[in-house]
């Protein structure tokens, strides 16, 4: 865990966090369209996405956290509830409109439930997908989590 944290805390983008943002509409009368770029909408290098769609009614996703890997959350279409805990604290935010997005940065737990039948999620991602990068251990998040924002 010790190389975790301090190759974390040696990149320049090394802050744990999440924020819901959203995105600029192009509409005109033919109806609407949203660009994302890297470095512009996606506040990282574009390496990977992945949609979750036809979600069974009562699932749940996610159950993890990531090391490094960050990401931009959107459902472009239905909805979707995540669940994000950082440092102690847990909040659900809804994702219900393509220009509404949640950026989840590492050491972010996050689960994703609430999906109506139609919901597409989209996940706009800053590395290969790696399981190595994956924290999903509950306990082994609140210990690296405690240890971020404690220091030890
Ligand atoms: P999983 O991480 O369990 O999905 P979630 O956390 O959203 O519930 O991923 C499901 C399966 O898909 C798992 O076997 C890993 C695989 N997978 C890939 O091969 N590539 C990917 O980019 C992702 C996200 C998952």
């Amino acid at each position: 865990m010790a190389n975790i944290l301090k190759k974390l805390s040696e990149m320049n983008d090394w802050i744990s966090e999440y924020y819901e943002t959203s995105f600029k509409t192009l509409g005109d009368s033919r109806g609407s369209l949203i660009a994302l770029e890297q470095f512009a909408d996606l506040p990282f290098e574009l390496k990977r996405v992945f949609f979750i769609y036809g979600t069974q009614d009562g699932v749940s996703r996610g159950f993890h956290a990531h090391k490094v890997l960050k990401q931009v959350l959107v459902a472009v279409s239905g909805s979707c509830v995540v669940d994000v805990e950082k440092n102690g604290k847990r909040e659900s935010i809804k994702l219900d409109r393509p220009d509404k997005a949640i950026y989840v940065a590492g050491l972010v737990w996050h689960e994703m439930h609430s999906f109506s039948p139609d919901c597409v999620l989209i996940s706009c991602a800053s590395e290969l997908y790696d399981e190595s990068d994956y924290i999903r251990s509950y306990d082994d998040f609140k210990a690296y989590d405690k240890r971020f924002h404690t220091g030890s």
